[in-house]
């Protein structure tokens, strides 16, 4: 169980890019990172593209008013001279900014912890993932969702042979936010997810999926795409060419099946990410609007909840916890799982501690490329009419 206590010898000097006042996700990073005080430390930030409001609001979040910058390069070069300055930057922009600020804070010298969908091309990732070894440094990806601990619980019983052999895999993240377009005019945040440019080649599949897709990943790391056929959709025809709907077939290496629906005109749903992984003796199944609870179902016999925090749960998932049974927890206790794990490699990667950072199990440089990769393979299907391709990996894309 987690009790704030240090995990490291010191907290991180961090600093941020975006997240600012009327961002949407900034407040999760500040919340997963500054959680126990002992991990990371808030000193400077270039939090929003209009240097003034971003000035204003770093120095209301108590970031000392000369640490808050008009723009990344400033902080950097600014940062780079004082004996104090940041150590590790997150990034909580755009998407179509991902790629140039984080080369610029690897080039800085720093480590980095950026949003997802990483990059466009996974042609970037590989060359950032190269930047990175070069300089030493921890590439980390905000998979926020993926802290909750009970999908730890998930890993453990596949990996302990709990539902058999993996057959069928269900996976969902949809919202019904965007079930017209009035979002499309008025939000600036949604403005940008339907704009190629800025977003990239998809909107839900990145905006969304590549979550889902590394949590499965997360629980059943044996488990390897084979083939994959995506049809995607723009139901508010503005948003063509990039999707607000699309369902993914998938067959995997060892035979196994699975299909995934992502979408943000789900109307009224509000339940996000499901997740139902079938094996040949017994079923898991978990939902995120109830993420303290996973459901066990053993063909033939009475269905079991288990409840998180509980005793009998595996050692790894309580590892996680931090508020204890009765006491609910949510996604603000997984962003601090991730930040925390973040942390961890960053300090190991400081000190050469390649032990820890081979069994630290977080979203690192290669879960960002592998979403960019999600991605790839699924407009790819979509664009050729909706038709089965080879799930292509590094190796593949690379020649
Ligand atoms: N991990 C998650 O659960 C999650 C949730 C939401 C968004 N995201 C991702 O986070 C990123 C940001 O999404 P959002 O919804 O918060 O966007 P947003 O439009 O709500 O906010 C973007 C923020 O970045 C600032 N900004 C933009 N360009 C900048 C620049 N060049 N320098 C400094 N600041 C800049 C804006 O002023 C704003 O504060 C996206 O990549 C998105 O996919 C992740």
């Amino acid at each position: 169980m987690l009790n704030g206590e240090k995990k490291i010898v010191k907290p991180l000097r961090w600093g941020m890019v975006g997240g600012g006042r009327l961002s949407q996700v900034g407040y999760k990073h500040r919340t997963g990172a500054l959680r126990d005080h002992t991990a990371f430390q808030l000193v400077a930030g270039a939090f929003d593209i209009d240097p003034e409001r971003g000035r204003d609001f770093g120095v209301n979040i108590g970031v000392d008013a000369d640490r808050c910058y008009p723009d990344y390069k400033t902080m950097f070069a600014e940062e780079a001279l004082r004996e104090d300055g940041v150590e590790v930057v997150s990034i909580a922009t755009p998407n179509g900014t991902h790629y140039e600020i984080c080369k610029a804070a690897l080039e800085a010298g720093l480590h980095v912890i950026c949003e997802k969908p990483l990059f466009f091309t996974s042609q970037e990732g590989e060359e950032i993932k190269t930047l990175a070894e070069e300089q030493g440094k921890i590439v980390g990806v905000t998979y926020g969702f993926s802290g909750n601990q009970m999908l730890l619980q998930m890993r453990a019983m596949i990996e302990q042979g709990k539902i058999g052999d993996i057959r069928v895999v269900e996976l969902q993240y949809t919202h019904g936010f965007n079930s017209n377009d009035k979002s499309d005019k008025t939000s600036d945040a949604q403005k940008w997810r339907v704009d190629p440019k800025v977003a990239g080649p998809s909107f839900v599949l990145g905006d969304l999926s590549t979550h889902t897709y590394y949590m499965s990943q997360l629980i059943m790391p044996h488990m390897k795409i084979k083939k994959l056929l995506c049809d995607r959709q723009s139901f508010i025809g503005t948003r063509a060419p990039l999707e607000d709907n699309a369902f993914v077939l998938m067959q995997y290496e060892n035979g196994a099946v699975g299909r995934l629906w992502t979408s943000s005109i789900n109307a009224g749903c509000m339940d996000g990410h499901r997740i139902r992984i079938v094996g040949s003796k017994a079923s898991l199944e978990w939902w995120d609007s109830k993420g303290g609870e996973l459901k066990f179902e053993v063909q033939g016999e009475p269905a079991q909840t288990l409840i998180r925090a509980m005793p009998y749960l595996d050692e790894s998932c309580n590892a996680d916890e931090r508020l204890g049974a009765l006491h609910v927890e949510g996604l603000s206790e997984a962003w601090a799982n991730i930040y925390l794990k973040f942390a961890i490699a960053i300090d190991a990667k400081k000190r050469n501690d390649k032990e820890t950072l081979k069994h630290l199990v977080y979203p690192d440089i290669d879960a960002g490329i592998e979403g960019i990769r999600w991605i790839e393979n699924c407009v790819r299907s979509a664009d050729n009419g909706s038709v089965w391709v080879e799930f292509q990996n590094k190796k593949a894309l690379l020649v």
